[in-house]
């Protein structure tokens, strides 16, 4: 037989065993199926101003349609420049310190690839956004696990501690929180620094929440501490800030010899992002004013959500920034959380997502996330359902 007759795949091992459908997508599916509520996946249901949209309209429509230069339009790189500046009193050059990225997701990606080799060891703290296992491993790094405290979600610096060793080359850190919403304070950034001080471990600071804070709280950049920022990637998403998730825009800053070696990666696993976006972004950013009530925007709808949980029996944990809240459910019922969201999906419609998929090793402490990033009358009827429980 010829070869054309029998065309055949050939064979291949995967990289990523562990990888398969996650938890976002399956909770998704299963709330369309059951037309429940989705509190699910972490996006707004809601559009963006639209200004931002007229804005990358205009671009587009003045011909801003061509490749931008690798490491984003200079604009953007200056008012991401002027706003860690104004923000957070750091200065960083949009000449060489500050790469525009498709998202928060490949800036992530893009510095553990520049920096982990073979047999590298990289720190994450559990639970943990899905993307830092597989990045990692893809690096070739080991992954150390280590536990935030279960329930309170602090970090423990005596375990982060026991677990570098000298093949240690970087600690990914996350604040806000997802899944936890909780916040670092200074005294928590304080010890990191102290901790990272006497060690050549970089940080990569995955900092996409950091306009959702409550309560008058500060978000605690990494930028505001010399002795982290000098070894630090901090990553940003404009889609989180601007309700834009899906046009996966985001920014990397880091020290001019970090953010080289960044760009070698970067210019070749993706090369640039989306040129009218960036100009419509830098247009638009030059009013702080929707990043600035951001806080604010999103504290009324935990507190309208908060409201009406407390007449379940759910124990709501705090949350401190992000768009998540998290609750207890030992006293609604004895379910695993996973099996708990499917229940709660398919006999009461409504959609969370479980702790312990953030886990490696699943670890059930009896808490579910809802994204709170909804119209006020999506949280509504999801209250008016879960008021059942
Ligand atoms: C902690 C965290 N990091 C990164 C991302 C990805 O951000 P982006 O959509 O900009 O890639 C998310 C999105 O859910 C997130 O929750």
């Amino acid at each position: 037989m010829s070869s054309e007759m029998n065309p055949r795949t050939p064979k291949i091992e995967t990289k990523l065993p562990a990888v398969g459908t996650t938890i976002f997508t399956v909770m998704s599916a299963l709330a369309t199926e059951h037309n429940a509520v989705n509190l699910g996946q972490g996006f707004p249901d809601f559009n963006c101003d639209p200004a931002l949209v007229q804005a990358v309209t205009d671009a587009m429509q003045q011909g801003l349609n061509q490749y931008p230069p690798m490491p984003g339009i200079p604009a953007l790189r200056e008012a991401v420049a002027t706003k860690i500046k104004a923000l957070h009193a750091r200065e960083y050059s949009a000449a060489t310190e500050i790469t525009i990225t498709a998202g928060a997701t490949q800036g992530i990606i893009t510095a553990i690839l520049a920096v982990v080799r073979p047999g590298d060891e990289v720190i994450v703290l559990e639970p943990c956004y899905d993307s830092y296992v597989p990045n990692i491993e893809l690096a070739g790094g080991t992954v150390v696990r280590v536990p935030l405290t279960p329930h309170t979600f602090r970090p423990d610096f005596d375990k982060i501690a026991a677990a570098i060793t000298p093949k240690t080359r970087a600690i990914l850190v996350n604040s806000p929180h997802n899944p936890s919403a909780t916040i670092w304070s200074r005294g928590d950034m304080l010890q990191l620094q102290d901790l990272l001080a006497p060690t050549e471990i970089l940080l990569i600071s995955d900092e996409v929440y950091e306009h959702m804070v409550f309560d008058g709280r500060q978000h605690e950049s990494a930028a505001r501490y010399p002795g982290l920022a000098a070894r630090a990637f901090i990553v940003s998403s404009f889609g989180k800030t601007y309700h834009v998730t899906g046009w996966k825009v985001g920014t990397v800053v880091a020290p001019t010899p970090l953010m080289a070696e960044f760009r070698k990666v970067h210019q070749f696993n993706v090369f640039t992002v989306n040129t009218p976006v960036q100009h419509g972004l830098a247009r638009y950013m030059a009013d702080p004013t929707p990043y600035l009530e951001l806080p604010a925007f999103y504290q009324r709808k935990r507190d309208l959500f908060r409201a009406g949980l407390a007449a379940t029996k759910f124990k709501l944990l705090p949350s401190e920034g992000s768009y998540f809240q998290c609750v207890d459910i030992s006293d609604v019922s004895d379910l695993s959380e996973a099996d708990f969201c499917q229940w709660l999906t398919k006999e009461i419609g409504v959609a969370a997502i479980p702790l312990s998929a953030f886990y490696g090793d699943g670890f059930d402490q009896r808490v579910v996330r809802f994204c709170f990033a909804k119209k006020d009358e999506t949280l509504q009827a999801a209250l008016a359902r879960l008021a059942k429980l």
